[in-house]
C-alpha cells in the first residue's frame, strides 16, 4: 500500500468491543499512519455510538495521537475513502442472540451464538446486511480491505467471497487465544511457539506445534488433558478426556467441545439457562456495566472489565493484520481465506481458517500435512452446512435452509430440523426480509 495516511471505518462502531480495537490502533502508531477513525452504527445504536466515540476521543487524546475520530449514522459516509473497513456488528442485537441460544434448547439441541442452530439463525440475519455493505464498499472504496469479525465469521466470509468483489479477510480471536494459552502452558514467549492451523472458524485444529525446533504437539495435548486452561470466557470448560486427546493427535479448539462432548455441553447449557439465563443474558449485564464505565469522563483507556467478554486478543488479531497488509510484512497469521488446496477434501474456493502469509496482496494460505480422515470428514460436513446456509440466506430458500440444518452435526434429525427451522424463521421474521414473501411453515 502506498497511501501515507489511513482511514479506518468501523461498522458496528457502537459495540462494547470498540475500545479493544482502538487500543490496538494506538499501540501501533509507529507502524501505521492512521489519521482517521470513523465509527458508524444504526439508529438503534446511536446512544452507544455516542458513548464509544467520546471514549475513543479521550483515548486518542491521552495517547497524543494525530487521529481524527468521527461518528456517523450514514454508513456510506464512513466507507467513503476508507482504507480498511472493520465489520463487527450484530443484527438484532443481544436480544436476537438470546433467542438464538434459547430456541435450540427447546429441541434438545445446543444453543450457541455461532455453532449449530443458533449460529445458523445469526447467519440468516447477517449475510444480507453484510452483502449490502459490500455493495457500498465496491462503489465507494473499491481498494479498501474489509476485515470481517462479524459472526459467524467463517460463514459470513464465505458469503462475501462468493457474492462480492470486495477484498476481504475473515478473522477470529480463537487462534491467537490458543497460541497465548499454549505458550502459558509451556512457559515460553508466544512468538517462540510455531503452531500450524487448519479447519473452519470455530472448528479449527492445530495440526502441529513446535518450540525451538522441537515438536510439542503431544506435550500440549497432555497438558490440555491434565486440565490446563484452554477455553474462551464464553465457553464452559468441560474437561477433555486425556485418552481421547491422545488418540486425536491434533489439538482441537475450545469450540470442538460442542461436537465431541455434546451431551455434557448441552446439560450445562440447560442448567445455566435455568439458573442465570443464556450467555447473551450474562453478556447484557456485563455490557450494561461496561457502558456505565465508558460514560465516565475520567475513563481514557480500555477498562479491565472488558476481559469478561469472550473477545480476548481481538485487537491483536485485527491490527496485526492491518500492519501485515499495510507494511507488506509477509508474516504469518491465522485467517479465514479461500482454501486453495490446503484441505484437499474441500473446493478451492471454500473459505477455511488456516495459517497464511499476509502481505499487501492479501492472504496466501500455507499448506499443511494431509489431515486425518476423521478430521476432514467433520470439516467437510460442517462446510456443506455452511455452503447451504449461504444459499439459504442469500436467496431466502427454505428448502436449502432445511437441508443446511439437517446437515449440521449438532442438529441432524430431519423432524427436529423442520420444527427448529419454522421456529427460528418465525421468531426472526423482522430480520429476515428475504424469507418474508414465502409465507407459511414447512409441514
Ligand atoms: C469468542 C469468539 C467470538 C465471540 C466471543 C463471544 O471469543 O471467538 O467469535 O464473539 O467469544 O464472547 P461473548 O463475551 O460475547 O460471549
Amino acid at each position: 500500500m502506498t497511501v501515507q495516511s489511513l482511514k479506518i471505518a468501523v461498522i458496528g462502531g457502537g459495540s462494547s468491543y470498540t475500545p479493544e480495537l482502538i487500543e490496538g490502533i494506538l499501540l501501533r502508531q509507529d507502524l501505521l499512519p492512521v489519521r482517521e477513525i470513523c465509527l458508524t452504527d444504526i439508529e438503534a445504536g446511536k446512544e452507544k455510538l455516542e458513548v464509544i466515540t467520546a471514549l475513543t476521543q479521550r483515548m486518542v487524546a491521552k495517547a497524543k495521537a494525530d487521529i481524527v475520530v468521527s461518528q456517523t449514522l450514514d454508513r456510506r459516509q464512513a466507507i467513503q475513502g476508507a482504507d480498511f473497513v472493520m465489520t463487527q456488528f450484530r443484527v438484532g442485537g443481544l436480544k436476537a442472540r438470546q433467542r438464538d441460544e434459547a430456541i435450540p434448547l427447546k429441541y434438545d439441541r445446543v444453543g450457541q451464538e455461532t455453532t449449530g442452530a443458533g449460529g445458523f439463525a445469526k447467519a440468516l440475519r447477517t449475510i444480507p446486511v453484510v452483502l449490502d455493505i459490500c455493495r457500498d464498499i465496491e462503489e465507494l472504496a473499491p481498494n479498501a480491505w474489509m476485515l470481517n469479525f462479524t459472526n459467524p465469521a467463517g460463514l459470513v466470509t464465505e458469503a462475501i467471497h462468493k457474492y462480492s468483489k470486495v477484498k476481504t479477510i475473515g478473522l477470529c480471536n480463537v487462534p491467537v487465544s490458543m497460541q497465548m494459552m499454549a505458550s502459558e502452558m509451556l512457559d515460553c514467549e508466544p512468538s517462540a511457539l510455531q503452531m500450524k492451523y487448519a479447519g473452519l472458524n470455530h472448528l479449527v485444529w492445530v495440526t502441529s506445534a513446535y518450540l525451538n525446533g522441537k515438536e510439542v504437539t503431544k506435550e500440549l495435548l497432555g497438558k490440555v488433558g491434565d486440565g490446563a486452561n484452554f477455553s474462551m470466557k464464553n465457553i464452559f470448560e468441560e474437561p477433555w478426556d486425556p485418552d481421547f486427546l491422545n488418540a486425536l493427535g491434533v489439538i482441537p479448539c475450545p469450540y470442538h467441545r460442542y461436537y465431541y462432548q455434546t451431551e455434557a455441553m448441552l446439560a450445562e447449557e440447560k442448567l445455566s439457562f435455568m439458573e442465570k439465563g443464556s450467555r447473551a443474558t450474562q453478556v447484557m449485564e456485563t455490557e450494561a456495566a461496561l457502558f456505565e464505565l465508558y460514560k465516565q469522563a475520567s475513563l481514557d483507556s480500555k477498562p479491565k472489565e472488558l476481559e469478561e467478554r469472550g473477545g480476548a486478543y481481538y485487537s491483536d488479531a485485527s491490527l496485526n493484520l492491518v500492519d501485515a497488509i499495510y507494511n507488506n510484512r509477509n508474516d504469518i497469521h491465522v485467517v479465514n481465506v479461500a482454501n486453495a488446496g490446503v484441505i484437499s477434501a474441500l473446493p478451492d474456493d471454500a473459505v477455511i481458517e488456516c495459517s497464511a502469509v499476509i502481505g499487501n496482496s492479501g492472504a496466501t494460505p500455507i499448506a499443511v500435512d494431509p489431515l486425518p480422515h476423521f478430521v476432514e470428514s467433520l470439516i467437510t460436513r460442517v462446510k456443506s452446512y455452511e455452503m447451504l446456509t449461504v444459499e439459504a440466506a442469500v436467496h431466502g430458500d427454505k428448502e436449502k435452509a432445511l437441508l443446511a440444518l439437517a446437515t449440521h452435526p449438532l442438529v441432524g434429525d430431519i423432524q427436529i430440523a423442520k420444527s427448529l427451522l419454522n421456529d427460528l424463521l418465525e421468531q426472526n421474521k423482522d430480520y429476515l426480509p428475504q424469507f418474508v414473501s414465502l409465507q407459511g411453515t414447512l409441514d
